[in-house]
């Protein structure tokens, strides 16, 4: 495809404090080649056969057009940012501002602090939108690369030496308060309000289990830490079990296949926490059975791995007897045979 020039958002003559000929040569010199040198990339990767271009070749090619793609989306974004009069946020914009940085004023003092530290350094400082986690951020990049990914850009600083050398100098301070006293925040809540209809990525989600009640590893953290009872049941697999030196901290292994041995070892006075490998079907069969008969259990999201992701705690499997309040650790019996190594 090729990109077309975008209409300069802002009006330059209203800004207070940038003139228009900072603005004119900047969408003229700085957007406009990036848009051209754009062109001129995608055209010549259009016209490469990638099945016999060398490799080396096409990722550099890539990479120009990815950071070009990014300098002119950027440099879109950040006319569009300017004439306002940078004080007045819109009520909406105000409430999502303070519900993500705890106030206007500490988003203010940290998106300054950024631009401040990328001084004399190519980038950008952006406020965006994260859907994945319905939030707001202040970040930078490095050159024109190193966007969010899955961001949505709501607010975009030039911090470019061109984008202030020509009236301001040496002194980008002046131009990040000059920027800060033009923001058009009534367009930034339209983006800002385009950008929260954007679901967030799907999830996993495992329909067979849907109506379980299940608790992320976050959770039993921090129930273990607080000292709130709990008990917690590693299910995994009794062939993996075997090959495994390592268990959750506060856990106690049990055979997912002989849960009517030790079903009595539980109360039914304090919740109970399964889990398996990756946290798919075994950990949530076990919550399934034990819910059947009156115990408060939940299966773990995500399961062993997401516990050693988050860092958790562990011990060696030998070690769980000793683990704390759980029951006595059964150990898996060295005569029986490997079942089949499919884990789940
Ligand atoms: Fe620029």
């Amino acid at each position: 495809m090729r990109y077309k020039i975008a209409p300069l958002f802002c009006r330059p003559w209203t800004l207070n404090g940038i003139s228009p000929r900072l603005i004119e040569s900047h969408y003229e010199n700085d957007y406009g080649n990036a848009l051209s040198s754009l062109n001129a990339a995608t055209a010549e990767l259009e016209a490469l056969d990638p099945a016999t271009t060398p490799a080396a070749l096409i990722h550099r090619l890539k990479r120009d057009e990815a950071a070009l793609l990014n300098s002119t989306l950027l440099h879109e974004l950040y006319f569009a940012s300017l004439g306002g009069d940078g004080r007045t946020l819109p009520e909406p914009m105000a409430q999502a501002i303070a519900r993500d940085f705890g106030s206007v004023k500490r988003w203010r003092d940290e998106f300054i602090a950024l631009a401040h530290g990328l001084a004399g350094g190519p980038g950008w400082v952006l406020l965006t939108y994260v859907p994945r986690d319905a939030r707001l951020i202040n970040h930078t990049t490095a050159g024109h690369e190193q966007s969010l990914a899955g961001g949505i850009p709501i607010l975009a600083l030039d911090m470019y030496e061109h984008a202030y050398h020509l009236e301001f100098g040496a002194n980008p301070a002046a131009y990040v308060a000059a920027f800060m006293r033009n923001i058009e925040w009534d367009t930034a809540l339209q983006r800002y309000q385009n950008a929260v209809k954007v679901e967030p990525p799907p999830r996993l989600i495992q329909k067979q289990f849907a109506d379980i009640p299940s608790i992320t590893v976050e959770e039993v953290k921090g129930m273990i830490e607080s000292g709130r009872p709990v008990q917690i049941i590693d299910t995994r697999p009794r062939h993996y079990s075997t090959r495994a030196h390592e268990i959750m901290r506060g856990a106690v292994w049990r055979d997912p296949e002989r849960v009517d041995e030790w079903i009595g070892e539980l109360s039914k006075a304090e919740p109970v926490v399964t889990f398996c490998v990756y946290g798919f079907h075994i950990g949530c069969e076990t919550a399934v059975t034990l819910r059947k008969v009156g115990f408060d259990a939940r299966y773990l999201v995500g399961g062993h791995y997401a516990w050693k992701a988050i860092k958790g705690p562990l011990t060696l499997l030998d070690d769980t007897s000793s683990s704390g309040s759980g029951p006595v650790m059964q150990r898996i019996r060295p005569e029986e045979p490997l079942a089949d190594p499919q884990l789940e």
